[in-house]
C-alpha cells in the first residue's frame, strides 16, 4: 500500500495539532517527523518534547526521521505509542547493524536513510533486517529544496534489488517531492512519499493531500 507522509517540518509550529488534524481529515495515515541536531545537518528542527506532544495530540502513526549524530543515544526517548518507524542515517552511525537491531528491539519498524551521494552498497548486508529504506532526494537539512534527478535511477536500482532478492522492505523518497514528479517516483518503485512544502506550503492542505494521493496511484 502506497502512502503519503506529510513532513511537519513545513507546518506552522504554532498550531501543530491543527495542522496534523487537517491532513488526517484528508486521509493521511502516516506523519513524517524530521528531527535535526545542527551537527549531522546544518539545521535544528524539533526534539523529543515536541515529538511526544504530537504523539499525545494525534493518533497518526509517526515516521521519525532522525537526522542526528549517533542516534542510539536517543532512540528510547523518541519512542511513543505512535511510533511506526524509526529511521536513522547510515552516515550518522558507526555501527549501523547494532543501531538497526536496537530499533528492532524496541518493537518498531527499522528504517535506514541514505544521503543522495551514498551508494546502495552500504546496505548490501543489512537489507534483510530493514522494514524500510529512505532515499534522500535532497541533501538533508531543509524543506523546499529541488529534487535531485539521479534519485530516480537509485530508486529503480533499489526496487530491482528488492525484487531480485525477494525482500519486502518498503522504499521511501524524501525531498522535493510534489505534483510535478510524484507519479514518476511512484512508477519507479516508491511506497512512501514524504512531502513537506507540497502539503504544508499550500493554503488548502486537504486539497494538496488529495491531489498528491491521486497522482501517486500507478
Ligand atoms: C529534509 C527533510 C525532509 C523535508 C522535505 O531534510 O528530511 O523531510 O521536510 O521537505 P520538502 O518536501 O519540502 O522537500
Ligand atoms: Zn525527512
Amino acid at each position: 500500500m502506497k502512502r503519503l507522509a506529510p513532513s511537519v517540518l513545513s507546518a506552522d509550529f504554532s498550531k501543530l495539532g491543527q495542522e496534523i488534524e487537517e491532513v488526517k481529515k484528508a486521509g493521511v495515515r502516516l506523519l513524517h517527523v524530521d528531527v535535526m541536531d545542527g551537527a549531522f545537518v546544518p539545521n535544528i528542527s524539533i526534539g523529543v518534547p515536541v515529538v511526544r506532544s504530537m504523539a499525545a495530540a494525534s493518533d497518526l502513526p509517526q515516521d521519525v526521521h532522525l537526522m542526528i549524530e549517533d542516534p542510539d543515544r536517543y532512540l528510547e526517548d523518541f519512542l511513543t505509542d505512535r511510533t511506526e518507524y524509526i529511521c536513522v542515517h547510515a552516515e550518522a552511525c558507526k555501527h549501523l547493524n547494532r543501531t538497526v537491531q536496537h530499533i528492532r528491539s524496541l518493537g518498531v519498524k527499522a528504517a535506514v536513510a541514505l544521503n543522495p551521494a551514498t551508494g546502495l552498497s552500504v546496505l548490501e548486508y543489512l537489507m534483510e533486517d530493514l522494514d524500510m529504506i529512505l532515499l534522500m532526494s535532497v541533501n538533508p537539512g531543509f524543506g523546499g529544496q529541488k529534487f535531485i534527478p539521479q534519485t530516480l535511477r537509485k530508486l529503480r536500482d533499489l526496487d530491482r534489488i528488492r525484487k531480485e532478492r525477494n525482500l519486502s522492505f518498503e522504499i521511501e523518497v524524501d525531498g522535493g517531492v510534489g505534483a510535478s514528479n510524484i507519479a514518476e517516483i511512484s512508477a519507479a518503485g516508491c511506497d512512501i512519499f514524504v512531502a513537506g512544502s507540497a502539503v504544508f506550503g499550500r493554503e488548502d492542505r486537504q486539497e494538496a493531500v488529495r491531489e498528491l494521493q491521486e497522482l501517486m496511484k500507478v
